[in-house]
């Protein structure tokens, strides 16, 4: 017989996942989420006898497996925010049956399996190992990937104890292509995810911190880098930009900074990285109202190209683009939004129109939409000024055709 597996959140981790489990067609998926909205995407992109959607948690008593996606955010504060993950693990305890194997594909930091789940089930007189089995499997998804998607990126997988890792493992391998390594514990597994984030957010705040240096320096970052890359060892490229966005990057290292206080550690080094990376919109608008000044532009309408965190998806979660709004907004200017993927979020109806109204304006995303944007169409729509956020314009022809310019460190 088919085991059934319930998907606790259904977006942009847990419908993929329940997607491509239906697809594979060796188990019954069950999704479960609170919103409404997010139960009827789901029953309108998964249509299988396979497959159902509510948002009730009772069905949970039907699976052998449940998946838990729910968000883990920051709070205002960047203080972790374990509201989600506390109450679908509630749920999961009222309704599951006796050695239903829980895992948490959530972003966590390492102990909170230990630390908040396990009390969790504790308190429903459930013992780990004994009533039912614990996993933790980071999600590594990365939105708009084509190469490496949830069916071919290698996981990391653990348990609380040797069966329910070999239980979790076999589980995955048996839908993924990509390979699935066993860690010896919880806490190492949930630490694998956030020192793969950390690293980036650490990586992109080098980049952005030279990117300041050397633009009194005069250098040419983008030239510097593609110089450095061309070392086939040691070297990774990462580039400098307007901000760092998304539900990951900005987010996971606090919980590990906030995690390790409780041990009386302070990671100044990754503090400082968030420093960095969290400054990067105002340095934008820093560079942007200098511009304007060199070109003597008297009430300028700025037009922000692009709202989402990303290239070419639509998720504006943490975006940097929000703050570079909010800041111009602060500042008093006129502004105008067009992003291709959030039409109802953008003030213009295309990237023409947009042009068309501003004086200068922001690259906030590199959407592939933006690549059309020529010094001809620019000083065909008599834009002045050109603060490219994310360094994919012609620099070059740019300032040929008379406009000023400025990308990130170039
Ligand atoms: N988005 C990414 O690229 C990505 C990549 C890797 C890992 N992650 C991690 O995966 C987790 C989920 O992220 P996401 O991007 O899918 O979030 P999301 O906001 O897109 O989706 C989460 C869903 O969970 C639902 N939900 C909230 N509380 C619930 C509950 N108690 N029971 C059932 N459903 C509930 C929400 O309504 C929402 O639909 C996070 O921990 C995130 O850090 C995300």
């Amino acid at each position: 017989m088919k085991e059934t597996v319930a998907i606790l959140g259904l977006g942009y981790v847990g419908l993929p996942l329940a997607e491509l489990l239906v697809k594979r067609g060796k188990y019954h998926v069950l999704g479960i989420d609170i919103a409404k909205p997010a139960v009827a995407r789901a029953k309108k992109t998964i249509r299988s006898n396979k497959f159902s959607a509510s948002p009730n948690f009772t069905a949970i008593a039907q699976a052998d497996i449940a998946v838990v996606c729910v968000p883990t955010p920051v709070k205002r504060n960047f203080m972790p925010d374990y509201g989600p993950l506390k109450k679908a693990c509630e749920s999961i305890a009222q309704y599951a049956q006796k050695g239903t194997l829980v895992i948490i594909e959530s972003t966590i930091n390492p102990g909170t399996c230990e630390e908040v789940v396990i009390p969790i089930f504790q308190k429903y007189g459930l013992e780990c190992g004994r009533d039912y089995q614990l996993a933790h499997c980071p999600e590594r998804i990365d939105p708009g990937n084509t190469k490496w998607t949830l069916h071919n990126i290698p996981r990391n997988v653990a348990g609380c104890d040797a069966k329910s890792g070999k239980r979790a493992a076999q589980f995955y391998r048996s839908f993924l292509s990509g390979k699935v390594k066993l860690l010896k514990t919880l806490k190492a597994a949930e630490a694998t995810k956030i020192v793969e984030n950390t690293f980036r957010d650490i990586n992109i705040a080098y980049v952005n911190e030279l990117a300041m240096s050397f633009d009194k320096l005069g250098i040419d970052l983008v030239e510097v880098i593609e110089g450095a890359a061309s070392k086939p060892f040691a070297f990774m490229p990462h580039y400098p930009g307007c901000g760092v966005g998304g539900h990951c990057i900005p987010v996971d290292p606090y919980y590990l900074i906030e995690r390790a206080k409780y041990t009386g550690f302070h990671h100044p080094f990754l503090r400082m990285a968030r420093a960095v990376n969290n400054g990067m919109p105002a340095y934008t608008v820093g560079l942007l109202k200098k511009q304007i000044k060199d070109a003597g532009l008297k009430r300028p309408t700025i037009g922000l190209l692009g709202l989402t965190y990303k290239k070419d998806i639509a998720d504006q979660r943490e975006s940097p683009a929000v703050k570079i709004l909010q800041l111009l907004k602060m500042a008093r200017f006129k502004t105008i939004t067009f992003d291709p993927y959030l039409p109802t979020e953008s003030s213009a109806t295309s990237l023409q129109d947009a042009l068309s109204t501003s004086d200068a304006i922001i690259i906030a995303t590199n959407h592939s939409a933006f690549q059309k944007i020529s010094a001809r169409l620019l000083k065909q729509n008599d834009i002045r000024v050109v603060i490219d956020g994310r360094n994919m314009l012609n620099k070059e022809a740019i300032e040929r055709a008379g406009i000023l310019y400025k990308g990130i460190g170039r």
